[in-house]
């Protein structure tokens, strides 16, 4: 097994986990246990910021973006293009938003979450759980074509 293998499929893993650990998360703050929601959401936006450094860092030192994938029968496949660039757009969009979610969040919790944070709250916490189930699926797509397993 090669390196870039390794890291890529670390990457894809955490980034498939990642919905699960926050729907799990979302189940605690609905049963009022406000503390471990908090503590795991952290936890999965940290593994996931982490996994993502390591993949761009990954990208650069492979030679810039098309790179990964230049070696596959895809390469040249519009339709791999299409769900690339859809991928990315997903994602960029919801590590934005849950960026935001995160730090606010963070820093309104106990004062006005619960209280005036939480329809807001509670709105981006849905759309950023979306947001992740699309990254992963897309990823997922992206990863089998890259590697030629479809
Ligand atoms: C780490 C920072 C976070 C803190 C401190 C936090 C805190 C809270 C609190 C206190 C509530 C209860 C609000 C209420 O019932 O009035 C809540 C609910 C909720 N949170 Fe978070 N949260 C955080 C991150 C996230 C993230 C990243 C997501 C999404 C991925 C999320 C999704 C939700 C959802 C969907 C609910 C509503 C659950 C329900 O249906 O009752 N939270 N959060």
């Amino acid at each position: 097994m090669d390196f870039t293998f390794i890291i890529i499929t670390t990457v894809l893993i955490v980034t498939l986990v990642a919905p699960v650990f926050s729907y799990y998360a979302i189940k605690k703050a609905r049963q009022k246990d406000f503390k471990t929601h908090k503590k795991i959401q952290t936890i999965v936006y940290a593994f996931c910021i982490a996994a993502v450094l390591v993949l761009e860092l990954l990208i650069r030192f492979s030679g810039g973006s098309g790179s990964m994938f230049k070696d596959s029968s895809h390469a040249d496949n519009p339709v791999f293009k299409t769900i690339l660039i859809a991928h990315i757009i997903g994602a960029v969009l919801t590590y934005i938003v849950w960026t935001f979610l995160i730090i606010k969040s963070r820093r309104k919790f106990q004062k006005t979450l619960p209280g005036k944070f939480s329809v807001t709250h509670k709105r981006l916490g849905i759309i950023v759980f979306i947001g992740l189930v699309y990254t992963g699926v897309t990823a997922l797509i992206v990863y089998l074509m890259t590697l030629d397993f479809v």
